[in-house]
């Protein structure tokens, strides 16, 4: 819980909004969570034509309705997560945000607050900084974008970037890929919007990209 006195309290709503997301961030970050439901819904229906392991996704939770219409939406989601995805890398990259928001992670910082965050003394007063699980997540999940556009383009085009279909060990490898790169993002996303809920005033950050009274 917080320690903050009644004073710092006042102090804190007195205090000018500061903005922690820009605006580039706000539109590239709600722009990838639409794209990737989206590619998520319609990739389960294109696996149940043919699944990689015993079982299928109920239909009640694809899109698509049959492998056809399910390729459609995977294809038009796909041009939208790669071209923001590529803007929000290029941007998180040319603007530094990457180096100061999620630079540095060590081994012991996550420990510490790993083990914080499980006895629940993880403090979120301050949500202009990432915490170290936080920053070894959101690089982690990053980099699970870029292996799941590279693993699905080699599944996509495997005679014209045969390369790149080769660098995933073949055609079938790079589907195993393509699904584990998959289930990683779903699972970010389960704790990341339980997270979210948990910490509304980090929602609203993300929403209106300003907190009150940071320091
Ligand atoms: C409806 C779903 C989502 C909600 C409610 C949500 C919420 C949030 C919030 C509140 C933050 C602020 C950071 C914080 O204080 O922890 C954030 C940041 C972030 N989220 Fe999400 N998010 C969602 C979906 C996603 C998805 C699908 C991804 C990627 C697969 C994602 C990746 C990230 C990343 C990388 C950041 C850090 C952005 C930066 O600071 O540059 N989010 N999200």
């Amino acid at each position: 819980m917080s320690s903050l006195t009644a004073d710092d309290r006042q102090a804190a709503t007195d205090a000018p909004a500061k903005t922690i997301h820009p605006v580039w961030v706000r539109v590239c970050h709600w722009t990838n969570a639409v794209a990737i439901v989206l590619m998520i819904l319609s990739g389960w229906e294109v696996y149940n034509a043919s699944p990689l392991f015993s079982f299928s996704f109920p239909k009640s939770i694809t899109i698509g309705g049959w492998l056809g219409g399910a390729l459609q939406w995977h294809f038009a989601a796909m041009w939208l997560l790669m071209v923001n995805g590529l803007v929000y890398i290029v941007l998180g990259l040319a603007t530094g945000r990457f180096r100061r928001k999620l630079l540095p992670v060590t081994p012991s910082g996550v420990i510490a607050d790993m083990r914080a965050a499980l006895t629940g003394r993880l403090s979120h007063d301050d949500v202009s900084k990432y915490n170290y699980v936080q920053k070894l997540l959101y690089i982690g999940v990053i980099l699970m974008g870029v292996l799941i556009v590279a693993s699905g383009f080699s599944i996509w085009k495997p005679v014209q970037l045969q390369w790149l279909t080769a660098l995933f060990g073949g055609y079938d490898a790079a589907r195993y890929v393509h699904f584990g790169a998959m289930s990683a993002i779903v699972l970010f996303m389960i704790v990341h919007v339980a997270l979210a809920l948990l910490v509304p005033k980090s929602l609203r950050a993300m929403l209106t990209g300003k907190i009150r009274g940071a320091s």
